[in-house]
């Protein structure tokens, strides 16, 4: 662990990325480790376009019982102390998630970019109507259809707006962030929960240190990126950042 501070002058703004791990002490299961959500379900069969065209049903089980599972927990000390962070920086301060969960928002985040979606949201998996609010479960039932394309006289299944693998990040995320690294005075780029094992996500370290900020990770244990960043503390996220952000703010 670095012994160098976490601090946060009037010309500092905080990037921060968060994963899988943010939601663990609030009972989410992460998705790769021993009892990851990969280790039971191939990413493949449920999170890719080729295996909604397979089975349908099983995506969707699959991410009903993501649902279920979401619904039921709240937001934990790890979240909690982020949305106090933004509060205390206001515009100097973005979240990028990989989280499809929604409990930052629960927090109290405000300014959150979804970069793989959201669980709670449905769309079309051909039309491009825009994703809408839907908290139905789909296990062992009839799935559902687009009305859009129904009143046009074709069938199409309606989908979970979650980025699946092989498909583009929701269009303006990036740029969003991209923007904000390059308006910054002084940025520090904060990576919470993640193995750093899906792109472009993983490649936000390396933005930022492009454009000379410092870097921090915050992880249960040691990625195989740990070496891109300048400082790593070796924890739950529910039990550092409050600590690590309490004498933040200068
Ligand atoms: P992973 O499951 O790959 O990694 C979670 C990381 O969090 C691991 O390195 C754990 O050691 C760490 N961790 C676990 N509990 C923690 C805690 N309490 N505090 C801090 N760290 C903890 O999850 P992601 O990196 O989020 O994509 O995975 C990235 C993407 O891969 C996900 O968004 C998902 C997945 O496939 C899609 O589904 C599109």
């Amino acid at each position: 662990m670095s012994s160098q501070r976490f601090q946060c002058d009037q010309n500092t703004s905080v990037l921060c990325l968060t994963g899988a791990g943010v939601s663990a002490e609030s009972g989410i299961a992460t998705f790769r480790g021993s009892s990851g959500l990969w280790q039971n379900h191939p990413i493949e069969k449920v999170a890719s376009m080729q295996g909604f065209i397979e089975d349908p049903n099983r995506v969707w089980r699959f991410y009903s019982e993501r649902r279920s599972d979401a619904a039921k927990v709240t937001p934990n000390a790890g979240h909690k102390a982020l949305a106090e962070l933004e509060k205390k920086l206001g515009e100097r301060f973005l979240l990028a998630t990989q989280n499809v969960d929604g409990l930052h928002q629960k927090a109290g985040s405000q300014r959150v970019l979804e970069m793989h979606g959201n669980l709670f949201q449905t769309r079309c998996s051909r039309c491009t109507r825009p994703a809408f609010e839907d908290t139905n479960v789909y296990i062992d039932s009839d799935l559902p259809g687009c009305g859009r394309c129904h009143e046009k006289g074709e069938f199409a299944l309606l989908r979970p707006n979650i980025v699946w693998f092989g498909e583009a990040l929701p269009d303006d995320v990036l740029e969003r962030i991209s923007a904000f690294v390059v308006a910054v005075k002084r940025l520090v780029f904060l990576a919470v929960g993640t193995s750093g094992r899906v792109y472009p996500a993983a490649a936000l370290v390396d933005l930022a240190k492009r454009v000379g900020a410092s870097t921090w990770l915050v992880n249960a244990e040691a990625p195989e990126n740990v070496q891109r960043f300048d400082h790593f503390i070796e924890g739950e996220s529910g039990k550092i950042l409050p600590d690590l952000f309490a004498n933040a703010i200068e």
